[in-house]
């Protein structure tokens, strides 16, 4: 059976675990490898056995406990999506960005297990199979709007899942990140990667490497050297940052133009910013139009509205009824976080995890890197 999926099971309760190997038994989709009760030996053993999938019991006691092995397969970079088994009242959020790709509460049926192991196994297949990193451009027709504040710490999220992530300045003329983090004039731009042949190895000397744990490639240091960034080679950058990386963020600035374009083109999504005001309602309008023009499908744009919960007496239906569907994602309002992380050149989902925003920012980060986090691990 060429196809059958490979099952690591972690669990220690000799009850569940000849319940699993009961319900497996009758059944071929799935391969059970081994069951084991002990955590200390899981990570060799998913070394050895390369499992396609691995279930733990967020219960498993002993001296690694269920989620603390959850959190180092997670970091060990074995790329294996992990389904966490767990009880009512013991709840478990699923959140690709830790390393729980999956839930299965208990009691479960075979029906219920097999295909929650299917899923898993077909979401990590899936991302495996569209290769490269996922690119997210964060992109709105309006400044002002919390772009390069969100692009930012959404790198920032998704790199703490694990994931190798770079973050591309793409407000060209200004370089709103090298202001943001207050990186020296002289720190390197994309401007000084090679345009003819670029290598792995140049990227080293070019990238800006983040105490946050992101790569950051620069934008050029003064307005005017913009110009010299030419559509063909950040075409040939974006291509190998793509085999390099396993998600790529870009920050942009409010315009249309020929590099923003190769920017947008190449995204596997765009996060188009929304917040209520009628301007810029009126803009994000007016893009909707160019991007069906431009022929990209409705998909690839996802809306987040900025700072949700100031309405300013905006009616919420205006804008879903102008864009003709309810905006995908949210941030709410972070007030004096946001001032003082932006002054300090430090993203607020690390310096305060659990503020409301940050909690929106890890959302809209699993939401979109959501399954694929755990195939484009794999890679
Ligand atoms: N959700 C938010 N809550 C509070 N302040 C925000 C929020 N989003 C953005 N800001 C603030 O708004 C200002 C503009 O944000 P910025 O990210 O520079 O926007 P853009 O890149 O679209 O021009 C910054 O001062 C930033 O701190
Ligand atoms: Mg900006």
């Amino acid at each position: 059976m060429p196809d059958q999926i490979r099952l690591l099971v972690v669990e220690d309760v000799p009850q569940v675990a000849q319940y699993i190997r009961g319900l497996l038994n009758s059944q071929t989709a799935i391969k059970l490898l081994d069951v084991v009760s002990d955590g200390t030996k899981v990570i060799g053993l998913a070394q050895e056995l390369r499992p396609d999938v691995i279930l733990v019991d967020a219960l498993l006691q002993g001296r690694i406990k269920g989620m603390q092995l959850v959190a180092k397969l997670h970091e060990s970079g074995i790329s294996v999506p992990v389904i966490v088994l767990t009880v009512p009242q013991h709840p478990v959020q699923p959140n690709p960005a830790t390393g729980i790709h999956s839930v299965l509460p208990m009691p479960f049926t075979g029906y219920e297990l097999v295909t929650r192991v299917q899923q898993a196994r077909q979401v990590a297949a899936e991302a495996e199979a569209q290769g490269g990193a996922r690119m997210v451009t964060v992109f709105a027709p309006k400044g002002g709007v919390g772009k390069t504040t969100i692009a930012f710490n959404l790198a920032v999220a998704i790199g703490q899942s694990g994931l190798r992530t770079v973050l591309i300045d793409g407000s060209l003329q200004f370089g709103d990140m090298r202001a943001l983090l207050k990186v020296p004039m002289d720190a390197p731009s994309l401007l000084d990667l090679p345009t003819d042949r670029i290598q792995e190895s140049d990227l080293e000397d070019v990238l800006w490497r983040d105490p946050s744990g992101i790569d950051i490639l620069l934008a050029p240091p003064r307005v005017e050297l913009a110009e010299m960034v030419t559509v063909r080679d950040l075409e040939k950058t974006l291509s190998l940052l793509r085999r390099v990386y396993q998600v790529v963020i870009v920050d942009t600035p409010a315009v249309v133009n020929d590099v923003n374009l190769a920017f947008l083109d190449a995204s596997d999504t765009i996060l188009e910013v929304v917040t209520w005001d009628s301007t810029t309602i009126h803009s994000t309008m007016v893009m909707a139009d160019a991007f069906r023009a431009i022929g990209y499908p409705p998909g690839k744009i996802r809306y987040l509205v900025n700072r949700s919960d100031s309405t300013g007496g905006f009616d919420p239906g205006v804008l879903a009824n102008a864009l003709g569907r309810t905006p995908e994602h949210a941030i709410s309002s972070g007030g004096a976080l946001v001032v003082r992380t932006n002054n300090e050149g430090i993203p607020f989902v690390l310096a305060d995890p659990s503020a409301q925003i940050s909690r929106d920012v890890f959302d809209i980060a699993s939401e979109l890197i959501g399954g694929p986090v755990a195939a484009a691990v794999r890679r």
